[in-house]
């Protein structure tokens, strides 16, 4: 589908009234108390849902809260479920296990998890804690050290009698900007933090957002695999796995974006953020997002099925870069999980 397609898109199909009671179930969004995130909490928490956010800072969790108890948005008839805070600095891996181990001492299930929490042209030169240049180190590899560690929960959630096949979903939130991530494959694999060679924050900025195409095409492959067969020797259902673009949209995510002429532009182009809310529910709850054939799937604004860029594809399918970057990743996170 053309850029333009995804730049004005069509109103959703798939809105609030559509989304079912969600009592009994556990949701995380990272991110989940501002912009999109937010939204998509809102939603959550209204629908029913348990929901975790994870987060850097206890204040903006409250003030969410706040927010989102005192305004149910467009949720018809509210139910309200629940909100807890995890607390997690992205751009320290030290922050993550501790984190997370402590959360699953409380919950049994998870359904969704939304990969939503990210950053955009941060002032070049950036880095994480673990010297990762700042968006790839927060966009994707911190991301994939909490996958790590919440991968068993989905994977026994999904083979549970009480999850419909096809509902329970990792979803990684890439951007249309995917399209403009470096040539030939989308990753640059021999300088992924552009410590040897420079380049501008928007080409790093993409690089990371092909990262999350990248992560959600091979949890695909790998999901099926995990799931294993049952006692009777049947599959057993597996966690579903798809990208995203959310639109775009105006939220915090323009703050190192200080340029008056691009912050005019923006106001004219720029959605608002429940519609990139609507779109990440989309690809986390929707029936026909469910089913197999979507399995590695893409969703762009407002809640359409896509293409992932041609470069990008052509990595995956002729260089293997999903499987390098899996196992890139996996032993660069392995000290901290
Ligand atoms: N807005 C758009 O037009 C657009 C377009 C395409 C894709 N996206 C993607 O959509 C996702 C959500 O972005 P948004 O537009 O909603 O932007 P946003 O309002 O800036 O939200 C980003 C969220 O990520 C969190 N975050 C950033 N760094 C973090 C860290 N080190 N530790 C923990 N949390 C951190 C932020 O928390 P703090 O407030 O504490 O920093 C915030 O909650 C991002 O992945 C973005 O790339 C957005």
């Amino acid at each position: 589908m053309s850029l333009l397609s995804q730049s004005f898109p069509p109103s959703p199909t798939y809105t609030e009234k559509d989304i079912p009671d969600l009592s009994g179930k556990v949701y995380l969004v990272t991110g989940g108390y501002s912009g999109v995130g937010l939204e998509v909490s809102r939603v959550l928490y209204h629908k029913g849902g348990r929901v975790i956010i994870v987060g850097r800072s206890q204040e903006s969790y409250d003030t969410a809260v706040y927010d989102i108890k005192a305004n149910p948005g467009e949720t018809p008839e509210s139910k309200p479920g629940s909100l807890e805070f995890v607390k997690i600095d992205l751009v320290d891996l030290t922050t993550i296990k501790p984190a997370i181990d402590d959360l699953l001492t409380r919950i049994d299930r998870l359904d969704v998890v939304w990969y939503n929490a990210g950053v955009m042209v941060p002032p070049v030169g950036s880095t994480t804690k673990q010297g990762y240049e700042l968006q790839w180190g927060t966009n994707v590899v911190a991301h994939f050290a909490i996958h790590a560690l919440l991968t068993p929960i989905l994977t026994s959630t999904a083979a549970s009698s009480s999850s419909a096949a096809g509902s329970v979903r990792a979803i990684w939130v890439s951007s249309i900007l995917h399209t403009r991530s470096p040539k030939p494959y989308g990753i640059n694999f021999d300088d992924i933090n552009y410590t040897k060679t420079k380049a501008s924050p928007w080409l790093t900025y993409a690089q990371s957002k092909a990262g999350a195409v990248v992560l959600a095409d091979e949890y695909a492959k790998r999901s099926v695999a995990d799931a294993g067969v049952g006692d009777d020797g049947t599959k057993k259902n597996h966690v579903m796995s798809i990208s995203l673009n959310p639109g775009n949209l105006k939220t915090n995510l323009q703050r190192h974006n200080t340029s008056w002429m691009r912050t005019f532009m923006y106001d004219l182009i720029l959605y608002p953020q429940r519609m990139g809310g609507l779109t990440e529910l989309y690809a986390g709850l929707a029936p026909d997002t469910g089913v197999e054939e979507f399995n590695g799937g893409y969703v762009i604004p407002f809640g359409r099925k896509d293409e992932i860029v041609a470069h990008v594809k052509k990595g995956l399918v002729e260089a293997g870069t999903g499987k390098k970057l899996w196992e890139m990743l996996e032993d660069e996170v392995k000290p901290y999980i």
